[in-house]
């Protein structure tokens, strides 16, 4: 059973300053919810309930998101807004735990700072900046898959040749012998990854993207690694180094994904994901329409 998610939210954010100097890049909101909380509700819809997340300086909101406001329902019941009282207490029945990443030394870094929190457990990890389709079931998908093989799944997609320099990209063989389940072409047994190659060194187009599902071995490896690019403790050496242990699988994902932490992809993010909310997408459309008429 899976009960325990990562969210790392100590990076410093800065493809999005200003924004980010002192307002959590976690908080930009798509529509009216915070990205951070998308990754909490995927959680939620496969039955993880308990989540740690990795925090650092300003970003004290985060917590007070997802914490109790009696205040507000006060306000909120006198005025019988009965709804938004249901609205923010929707993740009541999820448990969340900070921890503070002193420096932000990395990803890799972020992640061991949870290893008290998580002990021999498999756990997931989801960055935040990338917000999966809704609609999608990825994570549940790698969770089936984690069941079957016991082994850390790691979520990929395919990207053009000069976007390679921007992912970790891995070097794999597809699994053929994928039993009854009728996916063959999409799970990936790793051989390498590379962290930000140049696209005349990169392996394949295959990119890790931020959603994972590990085993508590990454731990050790995590803790062995030494500062690698950008001087920053990567998960991806830590993943390379486990793969001389066991088998980590990729799992191509085939659906919507957006880098919300980019402001472009956080752009088209906020149109596509508006265009599917039911009070906004005729007006939204028409909008849109209006708007490319005269171009
Ligand atoms: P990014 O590489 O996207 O870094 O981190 P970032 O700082 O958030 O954003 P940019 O690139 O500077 O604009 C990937 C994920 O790892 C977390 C981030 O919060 C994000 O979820 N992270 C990164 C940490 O928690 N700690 C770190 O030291 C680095």
């Amino acid at each position: 059973m899976l009960r325990k998610a990562i969210l790392p939210a100590a990076g410093l954010g800065t493809r999005f300053l200003p924004v980010t100097k002192a307002s959590p890049k976690e908080m930009l909101p798509i529509v009216d919810k915070p990205l951070i909380q998308y990754s909490v509700e995927e959680c939620e819809r496969c039955g993880i309930r308990e989540f740690i997340i990795i925090t650092g300086k300003n970003k004290r909101a985060i917590e007070d998101h997802f914490d109790q406001f009696s205040e507000l329902d006060e306000v909120l019941k006198q005025k019988g807004l009965s709804n938004l009282i249901e609205e923010i207490h929707r993740h009541d029945q999820s448990d969340f735990a900070y921890i503070r990443q002193s420096r932000p030394l990395g990803l890799g870094h972020a992640i061991l700072c949870a290893k008290a929190f998580v002990k021999d457990e498999p756990f997931a990890v989801l960055l935040g900046d990338d917000i999966i389709d809704p609609e999608d079931t990825l994570l549940m998908e790698m969770i089936e898959i984690y069941k079957k093989y016991r082994s850390p799944v790691i979520a990929l997609q395919e990207v053009p040749d000069d976007e390679v320099s921007k992912y970790g990209i891995i070097d794999g063989e597809t699994v053929t012998d994928f039993g009854p389940h009728n996916i063959p072409k999409q799970l990936y047994k790793i051989n390498a990854l590379v962290e930000k190659p140049k696209k005349e060194d990169a392996p394949s187009n295959l990119a890790v993207i931020g959603r994972y599902i590990l085993t508590s071995d990454i731990f050790e490896a995590l803790e062995a690694i030494k500062p690698g690019k950008g001087g920053e403790y990567q998960l991806t050496d830590a993943l390379n180094l486990l793969l001389s242990s066991r088998v980590v699988y990729g799992y191509l994902f085939k659906g919507n994904r957006y880098d919300a932490g980019d402001k472009f992809g956080f752009l088209k993010a906020t149109i596509e994901l508006s265009l599917k909310r039911p009070e906004f997408s005729e007006n939204l459309k028409n909008y849109l329409k209006s708007l490319t008429a005269g171009l």
